[in-house]
């Protein structure tokens, strides 16, 4: 099956009232973990990719491995997505690359660290919407700011700084017609996100389902929304690691979240977790050690495992089969006959 809209991703999973998980990707490992879990789970896939990660695969290897992708995992509906595409430019060319769908973080100014006003987060949204819808493909927004420390998206801002405005976010929609809507209520990306388990202080579920009552047909994404497992964190730490204690978004939240409109939910850093905590065990347990594969598969794996019981928890596994890919062309009609809500 070839690379699908995220909108038919999203739209199927609001019929079915479940979530589905957006994991970043950088290498074939990576991509490879997810379409294994995704078999695994049956579960239809979003695959994201930062502009970091662009940079890092010079941006056509993790194109094309992501048709390798289509051919092998032909069962699977899956989505190439851009995460935070800082500018109109950034968006244009990874329409212009084969992305089935793209993120326009208007709510932040192309540095990705200063926060935009409304009007410029309209003005740029809406250009990728135009671009985007014209050719079939999702466009997600962002309203609000989330908190970010050591990752370069929304640097050094406190997490409850720019929370969404619920009368905002109906207008930042009104105004752009994008399909998706990243929404900050407390969560940051990275780690660090919670000095202890969080609470409706800390994490505003409260204003999510104010958002969602407001924009009952609009598909809510939360993005920072790594859970941290600490039995992850322990495995680093064991292996000469040094984390310090941190706490995640805890999945029950998230769950609670799906069931008031969230529909894309956005993990790197469990994954990032995974990975290193296996690299370092087989470093630490064998240092004569110096096949790649000998961590590499290892750590592939333990992605693998990771994704595998998001996809669980979020509720898309067993929906892969549901229904046949529609076309970007077909996407693009309904979206000029506003079939789609534009
Ligand atoms: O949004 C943040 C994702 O974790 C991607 O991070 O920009 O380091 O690739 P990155
Ligand atoms: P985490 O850092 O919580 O995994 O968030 C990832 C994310 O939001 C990517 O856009
Ligand atoms: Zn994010």
């Amino acid at each position: 099956m070839p690379l699908v809209s995220m909108r038919q991703l999203l739209d199927e999973a609001a019929q079915g009232a479940y979530g589905v998980g957006a994991f970043n990707v950088n290498n074939m490992e990576q991509i490879q973990a997810i379409m294994e879990a995704a078999r695994e789970t049956k579960s239809p896939a979003i695959v994201q990719a930062s502009r970091g990660a662009r940079s890092y695969s010079q941006d056509r290897f993790l194109y094309h491995l992501m048709l390798a992708a289509t051919e092998l995992y032909p069962e699977i509906p899956m989505v190439l997505h851009l995460d935070h595409g800082n500018s109109v430019e950034t968006c244009k060319s990874a329409i212009a690359m084969g992305f089935t769908s793209v993120m326009m973080d208007g709510s932040l100014m192309p540095d990705g660290k200063t926060p935009s006003t409304f009007e410029y987060n309209v003005q740029a949204t809406r250009e990728v919407v135009e671009t985007a819808h014209s050719k079939g493909i999702t466009v997600e927004g962002e309203i609000g700011c989330l908190g970010g420390i050591e990752d370069g998206h929304g640097a050094g801002l406190d997490a409850l700084s720019h929370l969404t405005d619920p009368d905002q976010a109906v207008e930042f929609v009104r105004q752009t017609g994008v399909d998706a809507l990243a929404i900050a209520i407390g969560t940051s990306h990275g780690a660090y996100k919670f000095a202890k388990k969080p609470t409706g202080e800390t994490l505003k579920m409260d204003r999510l389902i104010e958002i969602h009552k407001r924009l009952p047909n609009t598909h809510l994404v939360m993005h920072g929304s790594s859970s941290v497992p600490k039995d992850l964190q322990d495995i680093i730490n064991q292996y000469g690691g040094k984390l310090k204690p941190t706490w995640g978004v805890p999945i029950e939240e998230i769950q609670l979240g799906i069931k008031n409109g969230v529909r894309k939910i956005n993990v790197d850093t469990d994954s990032r977790l995974a990975m290193t905590g296996a690299i370092r065990k087989v470093l630490w347990e064998k240092p004569e050690e110096f096949d790649p594969r000998s961590y590499l598969k290892p750590a592939r794996e333990a992605m693998k495992k990771v994704v595998a019981q998001r996809m669980t928890q979020f509720g898309q596994a067993g929906h892969a089969g549901d229904y046949a890919p529609i076309s970007l062309e077909e996407m693009a009609k309904r979206y000029r006959e506003q079939h789609v809500a534009a």
